[in-house]
């Protein structure tokens, strides 16, 4: 079984320009000579461009932190596939959870991103996860599977490094409260096996999954030793140079 672990910091609406080059400088040169992981930036879009070019010279890998469906036209506010690709990126989250919750985007129009961005050549990577709420009603797995099966809707995939899903429980973004690990690998077995379902076994087993929420320097090596963790999707800590060094370098 072949999963690179994945380490992808997601920046949110956080850096000027000069500031997320500084920050990225850093990532690059702590990613260089890293061959058995891979690491991920998330810049906002105004920044892209500018952390593509300063981190080109090194192993790290740029994504949007969400895609359009379309590829041009009318669409106020909204990035297209190709417009991430001109600007250097090979990836695009989807799906996350403030998404999904301040800005309402449904899993329907989650779909057309994730199926949007493939298409276009850019990996998705779904975002899916319980608030609490629904973990204290017992309904965490039945929500999963839903966002799941949904966002996946009539995804096909051939190649298993071309599509990353991430579980992020809302109740642990930016919280400090992280999942256990054994919550943690419970959720990403369950979900391994949803997507052996959907697709072929030999691609189910090579997808990659990422846990995110509250990830930081001291939890990070409990929950990559998780049978089905196969990365860390991570928020906070992703501003500190030192933190998101220590993270990329897990144990
Ligand atoms: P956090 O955010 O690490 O600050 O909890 C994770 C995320 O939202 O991707």
């Amino acid at each position: 079984m072949s999963r690179t672990p994945l380490i992808a910091g997601n920046w949110k609406m956080h850096t000027t320009i000069d500031e997320a080059v500084t920050l990225a400088e850093a990532v690059a040169e702590a990613s260089q000579g890293l061959s058995d992981r891979q690491v991920m930036i998330a810049p906002p879009f105004t920044a892209l461009s500018a952390v593509a070019k300063a981190v080109a010279a090194s192993p790290v890998l740029i994504a949007g932190q969400n895609v359009c469906w379309e590829e041009k036209g009318a669409f106020t506010g909204e990035v297209a596939p190709s417009m991430l690709k001109d600007a250097g990126c090979t990836m695009a989250i989807i799906g996350h959870s403030e998404r999904r919750h301040i800005f309402g985007e449904s899993d329907a129009m989650i779909n057309k991103r994730v199926l949007g961005a493939q298409g276009a050549g850019l990996i998705p990577i779904l975002c899916i996860g319980e608030t609490l709420a629904e973990r204290e009603a017992e309904k965490t797995f039945t929500v999963l599977e839903e966002q799941t099966r949904k966002g996946l809707a009539e995804v096909t995939i051939t190649d298993p490094a071309k599509l990353v899903i991430a579980y992020e429980p809302v109740w642990a973004i930016g919280t400090g409260k992280t999942a256990s690990k054994e919550q943690a690998q419970e959720v990403h077995a369950f979900l391994r096996k949803i997507i052996t379902d959907l697709y072929e076994k030999n691609i189910a087993s090579q997808i990659r999954i990422l846990y995110g929420g509250s990830v930081n320097s001291d939890n990070v090596d409990a929950l990559m030793a998780q049978q089905d963790v196969d990365g860390a999707l991570v928020g906070g800590a992703a501003l500190k140079p030192e933190a998101f060094i220590r993270i990329i370098r897990f144990q």
